[in-house]
């Protein structure tokens, strides 16, 4: 048999609300959503909460709870005094529909608003190659769940509704950051993208995001800051600067994100595919081929060789040519020791190997 513990859980709508007070049974291992689904099953069944994997994997029971952005299937009532009241509030940053649940319709709009993945033209699905370093480090974001405790901490949109329009949040700079590390993404101004287009210059690098994000994902550290730097090294780099003197007088360009430019149209011609900085539009990295190249060059992504069958090669151990470059180098051997790893182990402290 359980105790009963104190609960002040937020009930309305779009039009108002306000907390009430329930008395709940709490077994123990239980987390906050099994108490609020004992609360719909007797005292309250129509109080409003959006959930499903119950599992911390679907991202959807985000709601604060005691203040604090969590996920309520991961929320042990354990983590609670026993006399203490918890409270469970709606995210703020986003419309209320009923009670627990919300419109979060503006992380949609925003999803599709971000550039999607542009592979190479020259190599066909099934022939992408990454080097394992290249895995690793996106890996890291792609564990995203989408549950927006992210974006709802945020303090850019959390009171500020005016920014909304042009800011996509810490969700969306990973996913940036991501396909900007991504050595076969044809898109080469995501940072660029980022900073005129998805709001990064509002960050100031708060880090609320990351100490919320139930996945670990160190959104500033790897993430917003990495794209951050890269913007700074190409907007006040002396040596661009000194090109855009020596070649031609102002014409190269700080950003450029509001046309679709592949490295095909720019560096097609030339073989050669350009990650380090820069918009990479054709003009720029037509200059970049005449002179002081400040661009660092590596072979263009190339697909595999074809079987006797026509086939693709089995596996990578049959694979008899190098994977698509790392635009970080091909210094690194494997398996990488662990404090390499930027992804949250859950044993980080141990070494895996
Ligand atoms: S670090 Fe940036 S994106 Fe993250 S919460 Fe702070 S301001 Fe928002
Ligand atoms: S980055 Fe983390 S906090 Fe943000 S949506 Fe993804 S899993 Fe949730
Ligand atoms: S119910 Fe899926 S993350 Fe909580």
């Amino acid at each position: 048999m359980g105790t009963k513990r104190q609960f002040r859980i937020w009930r309305g709508d779009e039009s108002g609300g306000d907390l009430q007070d329930y008395a709940v049974e709490v077994n123990e291992g239980e987390v906050v959503l099994d108490v609020i689904h004992r609360l719909q099953a007797t005292d309250a069944p129509d109080l409003a909460c959006r959930w499903n994997c119950k599992a911390g994997k679907c991202g959807s029971c985000s709601m604060e709870i005691n203040g604090k952005p969590r996920l309520s299937c991961m929320t042990r009532m354990s983590t609670f005094e026993d006399d203490e009241t918890v409270t469970v509030t709606p995210l703020r940053t986003f419309p209320v529909i009923r009670d627990l649940v919300t419109d979060v319709s503006f992380n949609y709009e925003k999803a599709r608003e971000t550039p999607a993945f542009a592979p190479p033209a020259d190599v066909a699905p099934g022939e992408y190659r990454m080097q394992q370093v290249d895995v690793e480090r996106s890996q890291e974001f792609r564990k995203c769940i989408e549950c927006y405790l992210c974006q709802n901490v945020c303090h850019v949109i959390r009171d500020h509704e005016e920014n909304k329009p042009a800011f996509s949040g810490p969700r969306f700079f990973i996913r940036a950051a991501e396909l900007d590390m991504h050595p076969l993404d044809a898109k080469t101004d995501r940072k660029e993208y980022a900073q005129s287009e998805m709001g990064l210059g509002f960050c100031n690098i708060t880090k609320c995001c990351t100490e919320v994000c139930p996945e670990h994902i160190k959104i500033t550290d790897n993430g917003i800051i990495p794209m951050k730097e890269r913007v700074v090294d190409r907007r006040y780099d002396p040596l661009v600067w000194l090109g855009s003197k020596i070649f031609r007088r102002g014409q190269v360009p700080q950003t450029s994100v509001t046309s679709e430019h592949h490295s095909g149209a720019g560096s097609a011609q030339s073989g050669v595919h350009s990650h380090a900085g820069g918009s990479h539009d054709a003009r720029s990295e037509a200059q970049a081929q005449k002179g002081v190249n400040w661009h660092r060059q590596v072979p263009h992504p190339t697909a595999p060789p074809l079987d006797a069958n026509g086939k693709l090669p089995l596996t990578e151990l049959t694979f008899d040519k190098a994977a698509a470059p790392s635009p970080f180098g091909d210094d690194v051997t494997f398996p990488l020791p662990p404090e390499h790893l930027n992804f949250a182990h859950p044993q980080q402290d141990q070494p895996k190997h």
